[in-house]
């Protein structure tokens, strides 16, 4: 291990092995984790409680357990749980392809909620009670502060309502991260609630760490891992068309002085698009713009490095290895250019709303009114959750969608008739980008978005069936505000199942 992390005496007297802190989390609890989009996880902890699960398991004991996180988290957690059948409830977010593939069999219940409501779900009861925390931290102040560690999520609320706190202190974490977050403990249920003292994407109003009873800690597991991130893939040809589109809307919302020239603060959702996006600001025009945003990926840390990005705020990191070894090298100087915050407040629908993000997220597919599916592909399969893309398509200045025109190899079209399930509705999607195009739905009455998406958006293979479906429910004189044809609607869907073509 490096230099001690532990400073406060009575937090050394708790640290014990992996094994003997999971053997404290009893079957049938919920259990509040650390972690966001792979970043900050508990490493250790969840490991060893998967193998007591198995243990028990193979004496014929039923043992599973609730977990909640801040959003997805890594083969060490959510893989190594689902894979012994370990979780009972998983929420609020996942990206892990062994629980998805137990969400989606029926073997473990999901609840996909807006990443800013948890909070406040958790603290009305709606979950049950939370029993057991556990938190990777940076390291324990002399006073028993805790630093946090490369994500915050909803690690504050955790602490605060868990009877038990288990902590994981990774020496793994640079301890240059002291200092770069900042924990607002302002919040409080309606009608107690006062405005977010917010203004600017940089403006701090909270803690640099995370306030922890130490009566409540149980456990204290020292860890030396990195956060497991994969690999950005190369933006692809069609990425970087979907970014061009997006950097020529840009200018021309500042020729119109609609946007200033450094343009309103970004969110980018997660993804190789999102990070393709952020590589054609990097090469791109404008100077001196900001983030506030939920996830900072490769994309921004580079945009920060080369000058073109002034500050960022998160609430987590997600990057490849190599971006966070150039973290760790020059985290002084990321850390001044750098916020990290509780979910509540990065993804804090006042706040999006009253800075004005420019909202930019991934997705399924796009109907031809702008009803979007983030989340389930063919209707009923889960691929990861809503994220925040809600908390920032709603209450954004601007909001994005984007997708290639096609998956699948060109088996699917991703700009449907209707949408197989819907997560943001015509009314949150202002701007809808493929690789053919960029459809600016502003203003826009229902038909005349319909053609606009169709003509802008959809891949050539696809646009004459789908024009001729709008046609055909135009002509059927019915329902004229958004002509459907409810026996055809989903049809494309169920071809797609039947024939595994669209
Ligand atoms: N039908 C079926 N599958 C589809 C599909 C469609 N219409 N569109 C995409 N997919 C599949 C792709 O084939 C790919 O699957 P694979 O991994 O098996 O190849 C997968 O979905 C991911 O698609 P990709 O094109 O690589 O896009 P992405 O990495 O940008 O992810 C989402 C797209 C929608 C899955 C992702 O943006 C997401 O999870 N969004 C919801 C949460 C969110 O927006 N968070 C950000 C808020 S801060």
């Amino acid at each position: 291990m490096t230099a001690p992390r532990i400073l406060c005496p009575q937090l050394r007297e708790r640290i014990m092995s992996a094994k003997e802190a999971a053997a404290l989390i009893p079957s049938g609890v919920n259990v509040g984790m650390s972690g966001f989009t792979g970043a900050g996880y508990p490493k250790a902890v969840p490991q060893a409680l998967a193998e007591h699960i198995r243990e028990h398991r193979d004496r014929g004991e039923n043992y599973r357990i609730s977990v909640w996180t801040g959003a997805s988290t890594a083969p060490e957690l959510d893989g190594a749980l689902a894979e012994v059948d370990g979780i009972e409830m998983r929420l609020p977010y996942q990206s892990d392809p062994v629980c998805r593939q137990k969400i989606n069999e029926g073997r473990m219940e999901y609840i996909d909620i807006h990443l800013s409501h948890v909070a406040q779900h958790a603290w009305s009861g709606f979950f049950g009670k939370l029993d057991v925390a556990v938190i990777e931290v940076a390291g324990v102040t002399e006073d028993g502060k805790l630093i946090p560690s490369s994500s915050i999520g909803n690690n504050k609320t955790w602490i605060d309502q868990a009877d038990k706190v288990i902590l994981e202190v990774n020496h793994g974490q640079s301890s240059g991260l002291e200092g770069m977050h900042d924990v607002y403990y302002g919040t409080a249920l309606p009608p107690r609630r006062k405005p977010i003292q917010m203004t600017a994407p940089d403006d701090r109003i909270g803690e640099k760490y995370l306030l922890c009873p130490p009566e409540k800690v149980i456990a204290v597991v020292e860890t030396n891992a990195q956060d497991r991130n994969s690999r950005f893939s190369d933006p692809d040809e069609n990425s970087r068309r979907i970014a061009q589109h997006l950097l020529k809307f840009f200018e021309m919302e500042v020729e119109d002085n609609r946007l200033p020239q450094n343009l309103l603060p970004l969110q980018s959702g997660v993804g190789n698009i999102a990070n393709a996006v952020l590589a054609g600001l990097n090469d791109g025009p404008f100077e001196n713009l900001t983030a506030y945003t939920e996830v900072l990926q490769d994309g921004m840390l580079d945009m920060l490095k080369s000058g073109k990005l002034r500050m960022a705020s998160a609430t987590a990191f997600s990057l490849s290895p190599e971006a966070n070894r150039e973290l760790a090298r020059n985290i002084d100087f990321y850390r001044e250019r750098i916020i990290l915050r509780t979910q509540e407040i990065s993804n804090h629908p006042e706040v999006i709303r009253r800075l004005g993000i420019i909202a930019m997220n991934g997705m399924i597919e796009a109907d031809i009114y702008g009803n979007v599916n983030s989340t389930h592909v063919m209707g009923s399969r889960i691929m990861n959750g809503i994220g925040g893309s809600g908390d920032f398509a709603r209450n954004g200045y601007i909001s994005v969608f984007m997708t290639p025109s096609t998956a699948k190899g060109g088996a699917i079209s991703t700009i449907v008739p209707m949408v197989s399930h819907v997560d943001h509705t015509e009314h949150d999607v202002q701007i809808v980008v493929t690789e053919q195009g960029l459809a600016d739905l502003r203003g826009l009455a229902p038909r005349q978005r319909a053609l606009k998406i169709v003509e802008n958006c959809a891949h050539p293979d696809f646009k004459p069936k789908l024009l001729d479906y709008f046609e055909r429910a135009c002509a059927s004189g019915r329902g004229m505000h958004t002509p459907h044809l409810l026996g055809e609607a989903l049809s494309w869907h169920q071809r797609f199942e039947e024939t595994g073509q669209m």
